[in-house]
């Protein structure tokens, strides 16, 4: 149940014990209805209670002419079918802009790319820039969107090399790259999520990552596939960090996504001195799936992040604030200036936030240092971005404040809409 007003207030939870099955992850699904729109034949994609940005692929797909329905509940069947020109509205998601930009590349039509006020402010000349290399047409609006993208059918295959590990710059580029006739190369100054690499080969696509560079040989298509989508690891963090933090804990989640890529948060729990454990039951897709358990009622130890083991704890990075938070000794995090350019500048909203409720917090150009101070109650400005919103409900259930007075629960609804079911579930 969403809280009917979207002002919500959050108090320390008795205990957190249960087991959950968790969104769809939504790295996996754009991806998957992107490329199923790709394939040439119908696809199959299983999954329950997607997130409003995967809602948001699936509508600037339908917009581009491919058919898509849910055949029956969780249940979506794709077929591709030729792009037309339109004018696409990604909402709140980054990830469709980007990765939708790159297939537009390889196509011969114009689309114009919009989205919230949100994504308007989120810089998108870094990915134009990389697809005009192509020979796309793509402009922005200072930088932003709206953006407009003029693809060819033949792009040019390109060498690139990134100046930060972004899976959706490199993902954006290997999209462009199925049209283009050769190799394209994409080199990341570090490792990031590989779900392009393993999806695409999962789908008979020659692409190989391999000493920090993707290699991918086109033309290609992705083959026709059924896919089901596990759980999200990143909504799977908000347990860990809150199970972690409480004396009384113990949650279960299973078909869940362990994917190594998105797993940074459970190893940086674990060097915290949190007991989770992982297990694999299913490997017969392209991404590793199974179970993960937290418990809870140990100190945790003050820690250090920085360099490239910031890429795959990206999303993880307002939750690990919040560990950061219930700790005597300081803790840093370093080389995470990206966080300022996502759904809001989550290290300006952390700050903020962390201050509200009584941690000791000391803003960085590119991070933070954070220590336990005296919880308190306190008003957290969420900008509208989901993982704040999370990230905060998780501070006041932990006990990392004494109440929390969040402006806008909904906005969970982007990545997690069942959040706060499960919040009620695990804390009843
Ligand atoms: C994503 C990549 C990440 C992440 C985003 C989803 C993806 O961004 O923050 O939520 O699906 O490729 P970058 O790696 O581009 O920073």
């Amino acid at each position: 149940m969403t809280p009917a007003s979207t002002a919500t207030t959050l108090r320390p939870a008795a205990r957190l014990r249960g087991t959950l099955t968790l969104p769809p992850d939504k790295s996996i699904a754009h991806r998957a209805f992107i490329f199923a729109a790709l394939s040439g034949g119908p696809s199959t994609v299983t999954m329950a209670t997607p997130g409003r940005d995967v809602l948001s692929t699936i509508a600037c797909l339908r917009e581009l002419g491919v058919e898509i329905d849910e055949a029956s509940p969780g249940r979506w069947e794709i077929r591709s079918r030729p792009m037309r020109h339109a004018t696409l509205d990604c909402g709140n998601s980054g990830t469709t802009m980007r990765l939708l930009a790159g297939m537009l590349a390889g196509l011969p039509l114009r689309a114009t790319l919009d989205g919230d006020a949100s994504l308007r402010a989120r810089p998108m000349e870094r990915v134009a820039e990389l697809l005009r290399r192509t020979g796309a047409e793509v402009a922005t609006t200072d930088g932003h969107a709206p953006m407009t993208v003029v693809g060819r059918a033949s792009p040019a295959p390109t060498v690139i090399d990134l100046s930060v590990s972004s899976a959706q710059l490199l993902g954006a580029c290997a999209l462009a790259g199925l049209a283009a006739t050769g190799e394209t190369l994409i080199t990341t100054p570090g490792p990031t999520r590989d779900h392009t690499e393993r999806m695409l080969a999962w789908m008979g696509v020659p692409i190989r990552r391999a000493g920090g560079t993707t290699t991918l040989t086109g033309p290609a298509r992705p083959r026709a596939f059924e896919l089901a989508v596990p759980g999200d690891p990143s909504a799977a963090s908000a347990w860990l960090v809150a199970a972690a933090l409480h004396a009384d804990a113990e949650i279960r989640m299973e078909g869940v996504g362990l994917n190594p890529t998105r797993l940074g948060l459970v190893g940086l729990l674990q060097r915290m001195g949190v007991e989770i454990e992982t297990r694999i039951t299913d490997v017969a897709g392209p991404e590793p799936i199974g179970e993960v358990v937290v418990r809870g009622g140990r100190p945790l130890e003050a820690v250090n992040i920085g360099g490239a083991e910031v890429a795959e704890l990206i999303d993880e990075l307002p939750l690990v604030a919040v560990a950061m938070a219930s700790v005597a000794e300081a803790s840093e995090l370093h080389d995470a200036s990206e966080l300022r350019v996502k759904e809001t500048d989550r290290i300006g909203a952390m700050v903020e936030g962390l201050r509200a409720i009584g941690a000791n917090v000391e803003e960085l150009d590119d991070g933070w240092r954070v220590s336990r101070g005296t919880p308190s109650a306190g008003a957290i400005r969420t900008h509208g971005d989901h993982r704040i919103a999370i990230a905060f409900a998780v501070a006041a259930t932990a006990g990392i404040a004494t109440e929390v007075e969040l402006d806008d629960a909904d906005c969970a609804a982007v990545s997690y809409p069942t959040f706060w079911d499960d919040l009620a579930a695990v804390t009843r």
